[in-house]
């Protein structure tokens, strides 16, 4: 029966890395796949993690289960991390938390809940969104819409379109907000957006779902995580699914948690009761190692510290390669502005250039990007920087 299955058509983004691997150019530049790189293009363990993973070791004197909904000091720790330390609905007990198996499996728990919840919910994505949320949300029948964000021309958010469109939804309508960092396109929404958007979601009775994958990758810790904190102080009902994978630095290791804030204690007891569920009926328990180490960072003062040490040190590093690359922009192509980059926030932008530049970009200069035009901002490096600038001037000049 299963010979019947025909052959799917390779990932985009699998595919490119092949591509890539094959390239014997040493020129080549990769600003493909999404995850961090330093400036030797290493994507490096972090000390930290490397010190708590050595206590983690030492301790674990048991390979026994740990708990349905994961190791509870992480998920608190978790919690506090994107709420901030005394966060009302903390106070409140209004936070019930599971860990999952990094961002993605915390977006599919919170999906299958609201499905359970409401089997004909509709949840709405921006345009664009990350590519692995179309199946992550629409896997398990929920239906998915999209409302505007980007705008190409100035590389910031269509606020207004995205508001008019939002106001058009149904009551109890499912929205998939990014926190920070918008994956692709780099731009966010700013503090006075988003309230101008709780007032919104307070108004039509709209159920938010925050995606938090870079938190602290962006501006800063608290920062990055604006908007999520001010709709849990306002809103009834929440959802945050957050990844550890980049700004720990623990993608492998596949560590994430959902945290649902609900109306009260009790409704929140009952939403758990359907996430251990939900959990146990597709993969029973999450991983446990990259939550032990995260546990450690975040109870350990010293290396807490350091963590948020070697944070902010990708952050910089980011932020200062978007200035340099625009400015190689704005002396290697004078007749486009480019500004927005710099502007923007997180791994990703847009470069804005047609499919068919992207492949030339590709076959005649070995710099290697998604047909969108997506950049990985950490691919770029002292080394890298002018000669990809340069490559940039090439191919829009011809
Ligand atoms: C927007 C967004 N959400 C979630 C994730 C989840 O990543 P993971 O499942 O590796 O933790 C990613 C990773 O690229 C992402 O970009």
């Amino acid at each position: 029966m299963l010979e019947r299955l025909e052959r799917l058509p390779t990932d985009p983004i699998l595919g490119l890395m092949s591509l890539y691997r094959a390239d014997t150019d040493p020129r080549k530049v990769d600003l493909g796949v999404g995850v961090y790189r330093d400036d030797q293009g290493r994507t490096p363990v972090l000390s930290s993690v490397r010190r708590a993973e050595q206590t983690v070791l030492s301790r674990q004197d048991t390979k026994s289960y740990v708990a349905a909904a994961g190791n509870a000091g992480f998920n608190q720790a978790m919690a506090r991390l994107v709420l901030g330390e005394g966060h009302p609905a903390l106070a409140a007990d209004r936070v019930r938390s599971i860990q999952a198996p990094g961002g993605c499996g915390s977006l599919r728990l919170g999906a299958e809940l609201f499905r359970s919840a409401q089997p004909d919910m509709v949840i709405h994505v921006s345009t664009p969104t990350w590519a692995n949320h179309v199946p992550l949300m629409s896997g398990c029948g929920l239906k998915l819409e999209r409302y505007p964000y980007y705008d190409p021309a100035s590389g910031g958010v269509k606020f207004d379109a995205m508001l008019g469109t939002l106001d058009r939804l149904p009551a109890r309508s499912a929205v998939l907000l990014h926190a920070s960092c918008h994956n692709p396109t780099g731009a966010d929404l700013s503090e006075a957006q988003w309230r101008e958007l709780l007032d919104l979601f307070k108004r039509r009775t709209l159920l938010p779902f925050i995606d938090i994958a870079y938190q602290g990758l962006g501006t800063g810790l608290a920062e990055d995580a604006f908007g999520i904190r001010l709709f849990c102080a306002e809103l009834p009902e929440v959802a945050v699914a957050v990844s550890c994978s980049k700004n720990f630095g623990l993608y492998r290791e596949r560590t994430g948690c959902l945290h649902v804030i609900s109306e009260s204690p009790k409704a929140g007891d009952a939403i758990l009761s359907h996430l251990v569920r939900i959990a146990r009926s597709i993969y029973s328990m999450p991983p446990d190692h990259g939550a032990a180490i995260v546990h450690e960072i975040l109870g350990d003062p010293a290396l807490r510290e350091q963590w948020i040490d070697e944070l902010a040190g990708m952050r910089k590093r980011m932020t200062g390669l978007r200035h340099e690359f625009v400015k190689q922009l704005a002396r290697s192509c004078p007749q486009r502005d480019f500004r927005f980059i710099a502007a923007q926030r997180g791994m990703f932008s847009f470069l804005g250039v047609d499919t068919p530049q992207v492949h030339a970009l590709r076959e005649q200069h070995h710099v290697y990007m998604t047909d969108d035009s997506r950049i990985n901002i950490a691919g770029l490096s002292a080394d890298n920087l002018d000669y990809v600038a340069q490559a940039v001037a090439q191919v829009l000049r011809n």
